[in-house]
């Protein structure tokens, strides 16, 4: 609470502090400018698109190959004005990557890209070295080529470049795609299932263009106007679906599934529909829920996923809308960090006639069990503040810890400041079992790899872990919010065979692939 108070005071107190009633109006000025809607400025008038689907047929040996190529180019997102941009087959965005569980899988990342990079499998469970984090450097000119088992139930994944230091950079200059995780329940689930007719992926995404059309990459310092925020990352003014500008798409049946993916860099939307009809949460970032829970209303933190299910009328039409989003961040600094802001996302248009969907399910018998702790479980416990994790800024070269294979442990998270903070843990799945002492509100409970700290406080995981075990090549877990991650709010744990968690290095040696950016 002190934190909160002391943030109050700095930022008021400082108008009366610097200079009164002048800057007080600068202050004012200020303050109403950084409250952001595109309310009643779109029109609609663009198709909204789908990123290419890849499901490739297994080769003889039973594997699926998936080939990506990153690069530059050039996109026109507004009407007369080019963009430079990086993708991944394409020039902005990249494929969506259908899997199943089951599947073996291989990957060409091919960097074209003017830098080095990496590419990530959010979500994913898999070995930590196939995993993409800041230990596997691709070098420019080069390819490389993870190969895995998927082993996880059918969820909305998705994967992006996680260099240190540059993540926010390159997630914002467009490389970030999807991937379908199938199951043997999820094409009987009761879900609509047809890529981009009645399941469709809605990668979101807010930017500031400069004036000739450019991603605009600078963050607003409002370190003048407010003291102590000056961390918050890019927000920007102008929202694009699956890289699509002033967006709708025609509905053609009777319900459909939104796969929701929020790959800003920093901010946190509210969704839901300007006719506030219900819709249907049916699985979170690593999995379905037990069952369908109809909400209005649905906050999603940068890296968060959500599945949903809509009904439609004929000849209707609705906005996707993020409304002002309850970040739970004190007065005025709230306003500073988008938590004032609206944003019309897509227009939705039901044709005349629509055809027959499935009912929606009441339970969904393939929804992964709720995870059990063991009687004792081993408590973790990570203070979020500033870019900091327990007072340590992230380091390469330390393991911060070390977990047994196939662990069931509790991490306890505190948010300790007024800031927003997404928590994301690599190489597993998580439930969140309490919020400041309390049941997590029901949206919360799914299977996740991704949490907003909703509150200054605590949040408890029951967090399971794979048994897919590596001495040397660690996991990450950090905050989602880019800016805070690329400035260190970061750390790295092993996963090792049980009961030699005290025999292995806590240092790694670096090869000089990570010495600089
Ligand atoms: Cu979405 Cu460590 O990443
Ligand atoms: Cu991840
Ligand atoms: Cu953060």
């Amino acid at each position: 609470m002190a934190t909160v108070r002391r943030r109050v005071l700095l930022s008021v107190g400082g108008v009366a502090l610097v200079g009164g009633a002048g800057w007080g109006v600068n202050w004012l000025t200020a303050y109403s400018r950084y409250e952001q809607s595109n309310v009643g400025k779109l029109s609609f008038r663009n198709r909204l698109k789908f990123p290419e689907l890849i499901d490739p047929k297994p080769d003889g040996a039973g594997r699926r190959h998936y080939s990506l190529r990153l690069a530059p180019g050039t996109r026109t997102f507004r009407r007369g004005q080019k963009t430079d941009t990086w993708g991944a087959n394409g020039s902005y965005l990249a494929p969506t990557l259908r899997m199943r569980d089951g599947d073996e899988v291989s990957v060409a990342v091919a960097n074209k890209l003017p830098e080095r990079t990496t590419l990530h499998w959010h979500g994913m469970h898999l070995p930590a070295a196939m995993d993409g984090g800041p230990h596997q450097m691709i070098e420019r000119d080069s390819t490389w080529r993870p190969r895995w088992s998927v082993h996880q139930p059918a969820a909305t994944l998705w994967y992006h470049p996680h260099p240190h230091g540059s993540t926010g950079k390159h997630v914002y200059r467009g490389v970030a795609g999807m991937i379908i995780v199938d199951d043997e329940h999820s094409k009987s689930a009761g879900l609509p299932t047809t890529y981009g007719v009645d399941d469709l992926p809605l990668i979101i995404q807010d930017k500031n263009f400069h004036d000739d059309g450019q991603f605009d990459f600078t963050e607003t310092s409002f370190s003048d106007d407010v003291a102590g925020v000056d961390n918050r990352g890019v927000l920007g003014d102008t929202i694009l679906v699956n890289g699509v500008h002033d967006p709708y798409v025609p509905v053609s049946t009777e319900r459909v599934r939104l796969r929701l993916l929020n790959a800003s860099n920093a901010r946190i939307y509210r969704i839901g529909f300007t006719d506030d009809r219900p819709f249907h949460l049916v699985a979170a970032e690593n999995g379905l829920l037990r069952r369908p829970l109809e909400l209005t209303r649905l906050r999603l933190a940068p890296g968060e996923r959500a599945e949903v299910v809509v009904a439609f009328t004929p000849g209707t039409k609705t906005v996707l809308r993020s409304f002002p989003p309850d970040i739970n961040v004190s007065w005025p600094t709230d306003r500073f960090l988008g938590g004032d802001d609206t944003f019309d996302l897509v227009e939705f248009r039901a044709s005349a006639r629509l055809r027959k969907s499935p009912e929606l399910p009441t339970r969904f018998a393939g929804a992964p069990r709720p995870i059990e702790l063991p009687k004792d479980p081993t408590v973790r416990k990570l203070s979020f503040v500033g870019v900091q994790i327990n007072g340590k800024a992230m380091d390469l070269a330390r393991i911060d810890e070390v977990v047994p294979a196939g662990a069931t442990e509790v991490w306890e998270i505190e948010r300790g400041d007024d800031m927003v903070h997404a928590v994301h843990v690599h190489g597993c799945t998580f439930n969140v079992i309490e919020v400041n002492g309390d049941k997590p509100p029901a949206h919360m409970t799914g299977p996740k790899d991704t949490v907003y700290l909703p509150v200054i406080g605590t949040v408890r995981l029951a967090v399971k872990f794979d048994s897919l075990t590596d001495t040397k090549t660690p996991y990450m877990f950090h905050c989602h919010v880019l800016r805070h991650e690329d400035d260190g709010m970061m750390g790295q744990f092993l996963v090792v065979e049980p009961g030699t968690e005290k025999q292995v290095s806590r240092r790694l040696t670096l090869d000089d692939s990570h010495d600089s950016h």
